[in-house]
């Protein structure tokens, strides 16, 4: 996936005062002395270009891609299981513990959460109105998730989500959702209202507990099958806006993911 950022070229001197937070003319001596090298290249003048993805370093360290310092910052980002999406928390590692290279990461923020178990696609970013957008429920973006379970799924199931089930623990019913089965104790899941653990309730409504949880799309924005477990990706605007659009039907996403699906299958003994 793409990493570029969609800004123009900037003074080389003007991008180092924003990054460093220094004046230009403190940059132009950081220039001077040969401090200064743009994509391992040492930079000789304060007003040479940097295009925003260009990588800045000071003293040979990495200070940051030029356009991160200009642009809000969205990450995909392939969560694995056993860290939290929370800012802070005492007793597990959090996913922007991965984020350990990422300047200012102080400043990011996953869009939702998924639970500690849970893996797959989530957002980081700076921007809390895309925060809103994505999680907010009334918005009803679409969430696809891939579930197994601990016995054979009912054959009513789907027609009991799309009806919209009522778990008992709860006073409100659910949204109708869509469940696709991939086998015996497989399935993919859609839902729009992002309620607390929301796909492992839907499936103890029917009977069955979750033993795997991983979410695959967020609208029509897929996770990235190469993309390996922990590791991110900067979304570009078109990117952004695949979020907003009406996701592929499920059957078109189980074969999209066929390959990768099946392997996860067999990795739990689910044929
Ligand atoms: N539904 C759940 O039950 N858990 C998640 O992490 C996400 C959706």
């Amino acid at each position: 996936m793409p990493v570029t950022l969609a800004k123009t070229a900037e003074r080389l001197d003007k991008v180092l005062a924003k990054l460093l937070d220094i004046s230009r003319k403190q940059a132009g001596v950081l220039i001077k002395e040969g401090r200064i090298a743009v994509n391992e290249i040492p930079a000789h003048k304060a007003q040479d270009k940097v295009a925003p993805d260009d990588l800045i370093y000071l003293d040979d360290e990495l200070i940051e891609a030029a356009g991160l310092s200009q642009c809000r910052r969205v990450l995909l980002f392939n969560k694995p299981a056993g860290c939290i999406c929370a800012d802070r928390d005492k007793r597990y590692p959090l996913v922007l513990n991965y984020l350990i290279d990422v300047p200012h990461r102080e400043k990011l923020h996953c869009a939702g959460r998924l639970d500690l178990d849970t893996c797959g696609l989530i957002i980081i970013t700076d921007d809390g109105a895309l925060i809103h957008e994505i999680t907010a429920p009334k918005k009803q973006i679409a969430k696809i998730y891939f579930v197994t379970t601990d016995v054979p799924l009912p054959p009513h199931a789907a027609a009991a989500l799309a009806r919209g089930v009522k778990h008992p623990a709860e006073s409100e019913r659910y949204r109708p959702a869509l469940l696709y089965p991939l086998g015996e104790r497989a399935a993919l899941v859609q839902v729009t209202e992002g309620r607390y653990h929301e796909v492992k309730r839907l499936l103890e409504t029917q009977g069955c507990i979750v033993t795997h949880l991983e979410r695959l799309a967020i609208g029509a924005l897929l996770l990235p099958t190469e993309l390996t477990r922990g590791h991110f990706v900067q979304l570009t605007q078109d990117e952004i806006s695949l979020l907003f659009a009406q996701p592929p039907a499920l059957e078109t996403v189980a074969a999209q993911f066929a390959v990768y699906l099946q392997t996860a299958i067999a990795k739990t003994s689910l044929s």
